[in-house]
């Protein structure tokens, strides 16, 4: 015990419960609640889309992030360590590789999308985007910004260098005191951002596209794009998770630490459609729109809005903050792997690291610029990336990861894990339960999806 004690706090500790529980929201708090959710849920039809996500949240998130804490605070190591020490010497340990490459090949093309934020906050602030007469000059307006090669190298590296500034400081004097003043704050501009949209006129459309359910719109695909959609969301299937579960002291609950990350990211979502929505609807725009929602979008309703400019800082301010909260969880699981497995110090590992993953990034912030012509199958390498990492990478990793708990290590070894610290696990036999069945299934429905 001693001598696990002193491992973990060489390694860095979470300094308190709620700052743990902070830092793995920040993580699944991101441009997967703020960016992402809300264009999703307007191209796939609403309400009754909102309430299959929430249900694959509950049913197959939740039981994968406490296996991924629960590996984490067992073994103390980041991936590739962890699955090493519980099955020495198998191929299992290859699910924390993955995880290792997904986390490099993730940040390398959400480091260019955190550097979009922090562009828009700039201009934001100095006026630029204060007097777009419709939406569409906002999109023109969007669509030269991510063509400025200059620019957009500027803030991607911007972003990176933030990650680096906050990774550097460690566990508990970088990533926990980061979250601790950022999450709160986010929570803080959202609410205030909700009211804002609520009182437009012509707000309730919105919010009756987003919370009526009309299941006639749903199918087979929507459940599967729900269903990866929460998985991005809640920061699982690389060992994310895992990761900050490593830096717990064991005294920690690991079930209500759970609950509470997954209540925090699923409320998020559901606050920034509460923005969305009524914004889009009031202003008479589609719901529709698709990626390009947020940046071309939001800028143009900010215009029509009383005191827009001010508005559309702080949205900008609070999506860079997503970004960057969830950017330092990618970052950590890379650094995590060299410190351990390397047995680099925490300034190689990070600088090392970030410098690599900033190159590999470079041709997927110019995509949509110089190299916007460079295509295979049709796609860019942004897209290329961001589809093997987010559309195989993540599914394989969350499906390998309920599978190992359930059936390879065991439930019952992961149980006494969780309750060496806790009263009795009383949900315990329902965990079992999904994460021997349901979780790897699904997980697995949505994997064969991409081949369909
Ligand atoms: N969950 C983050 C978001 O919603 C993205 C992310 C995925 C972060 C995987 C870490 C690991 O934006």
């Amino acid at each position: 015990m001693v001598i696990r004690n002193n491992h973990k706090k060489s390694r860095g500790l979470w300094n308190t419960r709620l700052g743990f529980i902070l830092a793995a929201s920040g993580s699944a708090v991101g441009l997967g609640n703020i960016w992402k959710f809300p264009y999703i849920v307007g191209q796939n039809g609403g309400g009754a889309f909102v309430l299959i996500y929430i249900l694959c949240t509950i049913a197959v998130g939740l039981p994968i992030m406490l296996a991924e804490f629960t590996i984490g605070r067992k073994t103390c190591l980041n991936p590739v360590g962890a699955f090493q020490s519980l099955k020495p010497k198998s191929h299992w340990v290859k699910i924390g590789y993955m995880g290792v490459l997904a986390g490099f090949f993730i940040l390398s093309f959400y480091a260019v999308v955190g550097g979009w934020t922090l562009a828009y906050v700039v201009k934001a602030f100095t006026h630029t985007m204060s007097n777009f007469s419709s939406p569409k000059e906002a999109g023109q307006f969007f669509g030269s910004f991510i063509g400025n090669t200059w620019e957009v190298l500027f803030y991607h590296a911007l972003f990176m260098a933030i990650c680096v500034g906050i990774v550097l400081r460690g566990i508990h004097g970088g990533i926990e005191k980061a979250c601790k003043v950022l999450m709160p704050t986010l929570v803080i501009i959202l609410i205030f951002l909700m009211f804002r949209a609520l009182t437009l006129p012509g707000a309730m459309e919105g919010i009756e596209f987003y919370l009526k359910p009309d299941f006639s719109k749903i199918g087979p695909q929507t459940i599967l794009i729900a269903l990866g959609q929460a998985f991005f969301s809640l920061s699982l299937g690389m060992g994310c998770m895992l990761t900050y579960g490593s830096y717990l002291p064991e005294q920690e609950n690991l079930t209500s630490a759970t609950v509470y990350v997954v209540i925090f990211d699923t409320v998020i979502a559901l606050l920034v459609g509460m923005v969305i929505f009524p914004a889009v609807f009031a202003m008479g725009l589609e719901p529709t729109e698709g990626p390009s929602l947020v940046f071309s979008v939001l800028p143009a309703v900010f215009v029509g809005m009383p005191f827009g400019n001010l508005v559309s800082i702080i949205f900008f301010t609070l999506l860079a903050i997503a970004a960057i909260t969830s950017g330092i969880s990618l970052l950590e699981v890379v650094v995590a792997y060299f410190i351990d497995q390397r047995k680099w110090d925490r300034k190689k590992a990070v600088l090392v690291t970030s410098v690599t993953i900033f190159a590999f990034g470079v041709p997927s912030g110019l995509s949509f610029g110089v190299l916007s012509e460079a295509k295979l199958f049709d796609m860019n390498f942004f897209d290329h990336v961001d589809n093997i990492a987010s559309n195989y990478l993540l599914p394989l990793g969350g499906m390998l990861t309920a599978i190992f708990v359930g059936w390879v290590w065991g439930t019952k070894s992961a149980e006494e894990e969780i309750e060496k610290y806790e009263t009795k696990f009383h949900w315990g036999h329902v965990w079992g339960f999904l994460i021997r069945y349901i979780s790897p299934v699904a997980v697995f429905l949505v994997f064969c999806a991409k081949f369909v």
